[in-house]
């Protein structure tokens, strides 16, 4: 378990000077009055970065003051597995979810790569084990199993291929085989069999933050803002995914708004994805009844700070999980 938070560094006009070009870039998301409390663990945190040749990567689902604060790698979890990939500095740190980090550890094995707070979980890689996928596999004999990367190293390392909300369909479709099993988010596999003539077979999870939305919310929206553009990422029941103007992963999200510019929108995602968009794109007005991830939301920049001093938490895999897991992760980075 981690120990108490960090904390918080005193506040300091120097500090403030420093990282002034940061403020420059979010003052429209950030209050005035929060600020003075970041920008010391901003500079701390970029001062560390350099001393460990560090680099953080960040979820759009991070808050603002990390997401445009601190990160070097931003994206979806298909851009933060190949960028880990990619990486060359000795320590990663990885502001997201356990499963994010233990990614980045896959793909990087002699890599220091810490997560700020172990705790940080994701209610999808709860939702199965890989016994469960054993069982699954001796149901439907043949099948290959697909596995979305919201899920742990085990159960990465019984699966044939992994997918990201990104990639899904490609990735099904790279098989060229007339069945699948998709595990573990019940809502992908049911967007992925309709955009696809493969058959799926879906396991039962749910993401607790878009299982929350409802179609008939997205119609009050719409009735209330005739002008609304609607994006859903497709962890979200299929009512809303029919209500929206387009889905997509939260890189494919950000993607779209950046290129279309719509007047009003209302992305059926986490609340962060919202603050990250609207601190670069002023011009686009956000409706908002988002939902926030309670783990994203456990990574801090003290944590991150912290992590950095400390070399800790770090993620170790099991060497035998973790050469079964690489894998279908390495399989997935190669559909493009
Ligand atoms: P993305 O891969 O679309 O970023 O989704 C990750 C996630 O956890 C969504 O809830
Ligand atoms: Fe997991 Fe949902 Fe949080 Fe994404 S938003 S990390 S799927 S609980």
């Amino acid at each position: 378990m981690p120990g108490p938070a960090p904390t918080l560094l005193p506040c300091s006009r120097d500090a403030e000077a420093r990282v002034a070009d940061v403020y420059a870039r979010i003052k429209d998301v950030i209050p005035p009055m929060e600020w003075p409390g970041y920008a010391p663990e901003i500079d701390a945190i970029r001062a560390l970065k350099r001393e460990r040749n560090a680099v953080v990567l960040a979820h759009n689902y991070q808050a603002p003051e990390i997401f445009h604060g601190v990160a070097d790698i931003q994206g979806d979890s298909l851009a933060l597995a190949r960028q880990a990939a990619d990486c060359d500095a000795d320590v990663l740190v990885v502001a997201g979810v356990h499963f994010m980090a233990e990614t980045a550890k896959l793909v990087n094995p002699d890599k220091t790569v810490l997560i700020p707070d172990l705790r940080a979980g994701c209610s999808l890689a709860e939702s199965i084990t890989a016994e469960d996928v054993r069982a699954l596999r001796a149901a439907h004999p043949g099948v290959p199993v697909v596995t979305y990367v919201n899920t742990s190293a085990a159960v990465k390392a019984e699966s044939d291929i992994c997918c990201t909300s990104g990639n899904a369909v490609a990735v099904v479709e790279s098989l060229g085989v007339p069945r699948v099993i998709v595990l573990p988010d019940g809502y992908l596999a049911h967007h992925v069999a309709r955009n696809t003539a493969v058959e799926v077979i879906p396991w039962t999870g749910t993401c607790e933050v878009h299982a929350r939305f409802t179609g008939a919310e997205v119609e009050t929206f719409r009735a209330r803002f005739p002008s609304l553009t609607v994006l859903a990422h497709p962890e979200c029941p299929p009512d809303v995914l029919d209500a929206a103007d387009h889905v997509g992963s939260t890189a494919q999200m950000i993607a779209y708004v950046r290129r279309e510019r719509p007047e009003r929108v209302f992305l059926v995602t986490e609340c962060s994805m919202s603050d990250n968009i609207a601190a670069e794109l002023p011009d686009v007005a956000f409706v908002k009844p988002c939902t926030v991830c309670p783990h994203m939301k456990r990574i801090t920049l003290p944590r991150i700070r912290h992590a950095l001093e400390m070399l800790a938490p770090r993620v170790e895999l099991d060497p035998d999980i973790a050469e079964r897991a690489r894998r279908p992760v390495e399989r997935m980075l190669a559909v493009g």
